[in-house]
């Protein structure tokens, strides 16, 4: 499948908000989004690994007020934004479904794969 335009690479600032993009995953709707750290974009299904909610609370707000870590808003799971592994708090074991990303032409594409569709499959 190819992959899909998510934003503009520029809408996807070092540490500064994500950009959100609908996905289906077995037929329900869901949200992914893709966040930048040391350059690289980096995406992830938006669900928290301790319970399936969404991480952001107000809307592309995914990094911790120290720009380290991307957190749950709900309890402050935090993950490592390079491999989504759980760093702390109530996500502990777990880690962030990960979505692999493209960027290129000053653009960011993601990929769908087995688990994680475009919304419209
Ligand atoms: S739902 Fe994410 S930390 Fe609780």
């Amino acid at each position: 499948m190819d992959p899909i335009l998510v934003c503009a690479a520029t809408a996807v600032e070092e540490g500064g908000k994500g950009v959100r993009f609908a996905v289906a995953t077995e037929g329900s709707a869901g949200t992914g989004f893709v966040v930048r750290y040391d350059g690289a974009p980096y995406a992830y299904l938006n669900r928290c690994a301790h319970m399936p909610i969404e991480l952001d609370w107000a809307e592309g707000e995914f990094f911790e007020s120290g720009g380290l870590y991307l957190m749950c808003a709900t309890h402050g799971a935090i993950y490592a934004p390079d491999t989504g592994v759980c760093a702390g708090g109530p996500c502990r074991g777990g880690r962030l479904r990960p979505i692999a990303v493209v960027e290129r032409d000053q653009q960011i594409f993601w990929q769908p794969d087995d688990y994680v569709r475009p919304p419209s499959d």
